[in-house]
């Protein structure tokens, strides 16, 4: 496949379901150029490649499969709008796993992979003018709070918040650099009603907002020409509970 030309692709990591897949349809239908990495080949990533997304294999759970996923980006585009880092695992220490793989897999995907996709990749980012690109990192409410049943998961999380002040910091001015820390977004298909009735009095807004808060969200990061090195919260007023 030749390389996109028209404007620069916006990436989207994990991209095959739920919040990427949403925000991939989103830019789509504003016929911005979209490329997504996915993991699983889902029926659906067919249909984002119909909609015109070049859609790249990507295995994070080996840095060799970071390296050969930023090769390919490479191969697709000479510049990025920007990255969306999106893709995350959500393990819980159970007694059944070892907390060391637990850890070692959650600093994967949360920190090896943005940090060594950032590094990677920076060059295209670059050269567009000022505030002209993005990096977005996906972290979680629970790196305010902390988390009993999901650790390394929150710790690791925390990790990838830093980092976007460090890159932030790298970056400027031609790049800006923020994360987005969600709260309960959208419910798994297999959660019970009582997690359901929980989880949505966690909040002081009730509701589980679904995609459309985080695509209002990275829409507003991406006109800015002022916001970086910023975590932005989206929580229903969580907190406050
Ligand atoms: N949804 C929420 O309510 C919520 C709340 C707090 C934070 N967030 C954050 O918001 C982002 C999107 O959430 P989501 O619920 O839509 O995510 P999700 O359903 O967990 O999907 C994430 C994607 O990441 C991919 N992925 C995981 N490990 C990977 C690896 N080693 N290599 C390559 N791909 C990998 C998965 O691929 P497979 O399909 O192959 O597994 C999946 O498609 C995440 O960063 C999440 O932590 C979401």
């Amino acid at each position: 496949m030749g390389k996109v030309s028209t404007s620069r692709p916006i990436l989207i990591t994990g991209a095959g379901k739920r919040i990427g897949l949403a925000l991939a349809r989103h830019f789509l239908a504003q016929q911005h150029p979209v490329i997504i990495s996915y993991r699983t080949r889902y029926p659906v990533v067919d249909e984002l490649e119909q909609a015109g997304a070049v859609c790249l294999l990507g295995d994070f759970s080996t840095n060799q499969g970071i390296e050969q996923f930023a090769d390919a980006v490479k191969q697709h585009c000479d510049g990025l709008r920007a990255i969306l880092h999106n893709a995350s695992a959500w393990l819980a220490e159970s007694p059944h796993s070892s907390p060391a793989d637990i850890l070692a897999a959650m600093l994967q995907i949360h920190v090896n992979t943005p940090y060594l996709l950032n590094h990677y990749l920076e060059p295209l980012l670059r050269g567009h003018g000022h505030a002209s690109a993005d990096i977005i990192h996906f972290t979680d409410y629970v790196v305010e709070r902390g988390s009993d049943k999901h650790v390394a998961y929150a710790a690791s999380k925390a990790a990838l918040d830093n980092l976007t002040r460090s890159f932030a910091r790298k970056l400027a001015p031609e790049v800006k650099v923020n994360s987005i820390a969600p709260a309960m977004i959208m419910f798994n298909e297999n959660d019970d009603a009582e997690y359901r009735k929980q989880a949505l009095n966690k909040s002081l807004m009730k509701i589980v907002p679904g995609e459309q808060e985080i695509i209002a969200l990275v829409e507003y990061l991406l006109s800015s020409q002022y916001v970086t090195g910023r975590t932005h919260s989206v929580d229903g007023g969580r907190p406050l509970r």
